[in-house]
């Protein structure tokens, strides 16, 4: 059961339920390299992948939104929410957002339902969403769904972005309690800074485009990104952004028990750590088996890590993203003891409730 809510003066977000879902089909180096100039030995050197997942034909993030959000709600031992929050930059359609259908699927009809669009950050975006909901008192429990299907986005014969990403859900379910419990979340930072639109970006699609005369060319529907310039930016905004974090809260790098970056590159989140000076092993990261799942990466990367025990109760965790806007964002929570935990590869559960 839920504990009752917090008085308003300590009352906080706190983290209760955890999943993530992959769908079925794995994705290896060897396959892209039989359709790409590539090679398994490329991508794994440059990138730290081995193998991604692909949402099937006629898949769309809704169908793995909710099979994260059902997971999540189980996790937490908990059947209904106030909210229901999904975050996301390959949304089913661009109206109406996707969360009000998710809700719906998981039986929460009547929630309020709405999506973030934050790009890679878009979980951390949600996390200080949802969890401002809580804090203000506007609701009780929330489900937070980061999910994103790259694989509609993406030109497959791009290889420069077909090796990098991947499809997936991850999902949390926060509720009221008290700032000072484990799995309180908090202090966050974030920020942007939209100079760098273009560096990761889908041209078409918008009003921009389709305010535009003139006929829309078929790549400008696929996702663009600047690799090298979003590889400098990623390092350097995901360091700072994780220093501001510690600095409003107080503590120091040596304080920090596990650091979750967005999975964004494995030479990417080892330089961040290096760059704070933080040790190897308290790097978290699942990027071998996953790629970048954008939205989903970092709860995706919580639940491995939680089902594989390498994340403990009591542990100081620090989350910090990067992606398209640009933006980054931050949090610091103490890992709370979750009642369970699937691991995201067990694909099972695809009924509806
Ligand atoms: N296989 C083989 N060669 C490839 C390749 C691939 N899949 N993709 C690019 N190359 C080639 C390039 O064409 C280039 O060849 P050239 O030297 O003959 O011109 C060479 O490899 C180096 O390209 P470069 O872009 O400098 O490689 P890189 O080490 O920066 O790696 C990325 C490319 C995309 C993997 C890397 O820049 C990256 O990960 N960027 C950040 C991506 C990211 O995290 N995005 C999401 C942020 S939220």
């Amino acid at each position: 059961m839920p504990a009752p809510p917090a008085p308003a003066r300590d009352r906080a977000a706190v983290l209760c339920g955890l999943a993530g879902w992959l769908p079925p089909r794995v994705v290896t180096n060897e396959e892209l390299s039989r359709r790409l100039d590539t090679s398994d030995t490329w991508i794994r050197s440059r990138t730290g992948i081995a193998r991604r997942h692909f949402a099937a034909p006629g898949q769309a993030t809704s169908d793995l939104a909710v099979e994260a959000g059902r997971r999540a709600l189980r996790s937490a031992g908990v059947a209904d929410v106030d909210a229901v929050v999904v975050t996301t930059t390959t949304p089913d359609r661009s109206c109406p957002a996707t969360a009000p259908l998710v809700a719906d699927r998981l039986g929460l009809t009547g929630a309020a339902a709405f999506d973030v669009g934050a790009v890679c950050t878009g979980f951390v975006y949600g996390l200080a969403s949802a969890a401002g909901l809580v804090a203000a008192g506007v609701a009780d429990r929330v489900l937070l769904i980061g999910a994103d299907t790259y694989s509609t986005i993406v030109d497959p014969h791009d290889r420069t972005n077909a090796i990098i990403f991947g499809d997936g859900a991850g999902a949390v379910v926060l509720r009221a309690g008290h700032a000072d419990e484990p799995g309180a979340v908090g202090h966050f930072d974030l920020g942007s800074d939209g100079a760098g639109e273009d560096l990761i970006m889908v041209a078409a699609g918008g009003s921009r485009q389709r305010s535009a005369p003139g006929p829309v060319a078929a790549p400008d529907h696929h996702l663009a990104m600047r690799g090298r310039e979003v590889f400098r930016h990623a390092v350097t905004r995901m360091t700072a952004s994780a220093r501001a974090t510690l600095t409003l809260a107080d503590h120091k790098v040596d304080d920090v028990d596990r650091i979750v970056p967005h999975q964004a590159n494995l030479r990417i989140l080892r330089s961040v750590a290096e760059d704070l000076g933080l040790p190897p092993e308290r790097l978290v990261t699942n990027i071998e088996s996953v790629g970048n799942t954008g939205a989903a990466s970092i709860p995706l990367a919580l639940a491995d890590a939680t089902a594989r025990h390498t994340i403990h109760a009591g542990e100081r965790v620090l989350l910090t993203a990067f992606g398209g806007g640009l933006t980054w964002g931050s949090c610091l929570l103490t890992w709370p003891a979750l009642a369970r935990t699937d691991h995201p590869h067990d694909t099972g559960g695809t009924q509806e409730p």
